[in-house]
C-alpha cells in the first residue's frame, strides 16, 4: 500500500482533506500527521486492531506503549479514571503542547494501545493540523513518533516516506515541525510527578509549578539494571549507521579535539558542529546542527542530521556536546542515546597527543 500526500500549513488547512483523513482513521487505518514535537503514526487509540497495525507498521515491540492525543481537556475524563490536582495545573500550563502526562488508565482504552500497561499517556498537541485530525478522528489519536523502529523521529513528511511510506494509508505533509524532539513525559501514577523523558519542557520549568519533581533514576544511571519506566526509553534509539561518539568539554578545546581525531581517522569522518564552529573543520564532512546562539536550532535539526548521515559513506561520527541552558538535557538525552552512550572529554584527546611527542 503507496501512502496518499496531502500538503497543508498551520495557516491553511485543507479540511476537505482532514475529513478523509479522520475517515481513514475511524475505519482503523493509519494517517501519520505533524505535531509541533515530531510527526505521528496515528492510529485510533480506543481500536485494538488500529493499535495492532500501529506496531506492525513501525516494527515497534508490543510492550511499548502508545501515547494518546486529544483535542480537548474534557476527552481526558473519559480516558482516565483519575486526575491528580498538579496534574490539571500542569494541564492548564502546557496543553495545548509538548507534554505527556500519565495516568491510570480507563477500561476503554485498550491494553494493545498501552501495552499491557494499567496507566495511559496522554497528550493534547498544540499543531492545529494534529487538533483538527483528532476531532475528525472522533477525539482518541494514538501516535507514536512516524518512524521505522529505532530510526531517528521524524522531524519532515519526507523522513516517514522513507520509513512508512509503503506500509500506512495516508501521510500529511505539514512542513517541518516547530521543536523536533519527542514531548516531555511526566508520570502521575506515583506519589511524586516523575519525569520518564525530557523534553522541549525542562524539570525546571516543571519544579517551578509544582515545586518537587523526581527524575526517573532509569534515565540518570546507565545501569542496565535499572530499568527506565518508560519502556520506549530502554531501547536502542535514533542510531545511525555510523558509529557516534560525543566530546565533551570547553568549545575551543572540544573542536581541537574533534580536529585531531578526524585527522587521525581520515575522509570517512563525519563531524556534527554548530554555526559557530562549522568553519574550523578542515577535515571530514562537517554538517552544521543550528547555532548555539539559538539552541531550539540545535534541537530541530538534530535528527534530520542523523538521518543525513545515514545516507553519507562515513564509518564514524564524532558530534560536540550540546550542554545548552534551557533544551540541553533533552539533547543531550537524545544525543547520548543515538551515540549508545559514548563521550568522551576533549582534554583527554588532547593529553594524548603530549604524551605520545
Ligand atoms: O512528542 C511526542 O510525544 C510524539 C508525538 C507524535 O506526539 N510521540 C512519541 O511517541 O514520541 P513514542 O511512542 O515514540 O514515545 C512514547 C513514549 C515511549 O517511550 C513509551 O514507552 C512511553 O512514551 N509511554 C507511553 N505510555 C506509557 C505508560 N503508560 N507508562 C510509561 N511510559 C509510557
Ligand atoms: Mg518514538
Amino acid at each position: 500500500m503507496k501512502a496518499e500526500i496531502i500538503s497543508m500549513t498551520q495557516d491553511r488547512l485543507d479540511m476537505e482533506g482532514i475529513k478523509r483523513a479522520g475517515e481513514i482513521l475511524m475505519r482503523g487505518g493509519l494517517v501519520a500527521f505533524p505535531t509541533e514535537t515530531v510527526y505521528g503514526l496515528g492510529g485510533n487509540a480506543l481500536d485494538p486492531r488500529a493499535s495492532k497495525k500501529i506496531y506492525a507498521a513501525k516494527g515497534r515491540p508490543s510492550d511499548n506503549p502508545l501515547i494518546v492525543h486529544i483535542a480537548d481537556m474534557e476527552s481526558l475524563d473519559r480516558i482516565v479514571t483519575e486526575i491528580p490536582d498538579q496534574a490539571r495545573v500542569l494541564a492548564e500550563t502546557f496543553w495545548p503542547g509538548p507534554l505527556t502526562m500519565i495516568f491510570p488508565r480507563a477500561e476503554c482504552v485498550p491494553m494493545e494501545t498501552t501495552g499491557g500497561l494499567d496507566s495511559v499517556a496522554v497528550r493534547f498537541p498544540s499543531d492545529r493540523i494534529a487538533q483538527e485530525l483528532i476531532r475528525a478522528a472522533g477525539g482518541y489519536v494514538a501516535a507514536p513518533s512516524a518512524n521505522t523502529s529505532g530510526r531517528p523521529s521524524p522531524t519532515l513528511a519526507a523522513h516517514v516516506a522513507e520509513d512508512l511510506g509503503d506500509g500506512i494509508d495516508m501521510i500529511i505533509d505539514g512542513g517541518p515541525v516547530g521543536i523536533g524532539l519527542e514531548s516531555t513525559i511526566v508520570d502521575f501514577t506515583g506519589k511524586i510527578p516523575t519525569v520518564l523523558r525530557p523534553g522541549y519542557i525542562s524539570l525546571e520549568m516543571l519544579q517551578e509549578i509544582l515545586g518537587e519533581v523526581a527524575m526517573d533514576r532509569g534515565l540518570l544511571i546507565t545501569d542496565k539494571n535499572i530499568r527506565p519506566k518508560a519502556p520506549g526509553m530502554k531501547y536502542r534509539h535514533y542510531a545511525p549507521k555510523a558509529e557516534l561518539t560525543v566530546v565533551e568539554g570547553e568549545e575551543a578545546e572540544v573542536v581541537m579535539a574533534i580536529r585531531k581525531l578526524a585527522e587521525e581517522e581520515g575522509d570517512e569522518v563525519g563531524i556534527i558542529a554548530t554555526a559557530e564552529t562549522r568553519e574550523q573543520y578542515p577535515k571530514g564532512i562537517v554538517k552544521c546542527i543550528g547555532s548555539r546562539a539559538h539552541e531550539e536550532t540545535i534541537a530541530q535539526h538534530l535528527y534530520e542530521v542523523l538521518r543525513e548521515f545515514d545516507e553519507c559513506r562515513v564509518t564514524r561520527i564524532y558530534s560536540e556536546a550540546f550542554y545548552t541552558p534551557k533544551m540541553g538535557q533533552a539533547i543531550m538525552n537524545r544525543l547520548l542515546k543515538a551515540a549508545g552512550h559514548k563521550i568522551i572529554k576533549a582534554q583527554e584527546v588532547l593529553k594524548h597527543d603530549s604524551i605520545g611527542m
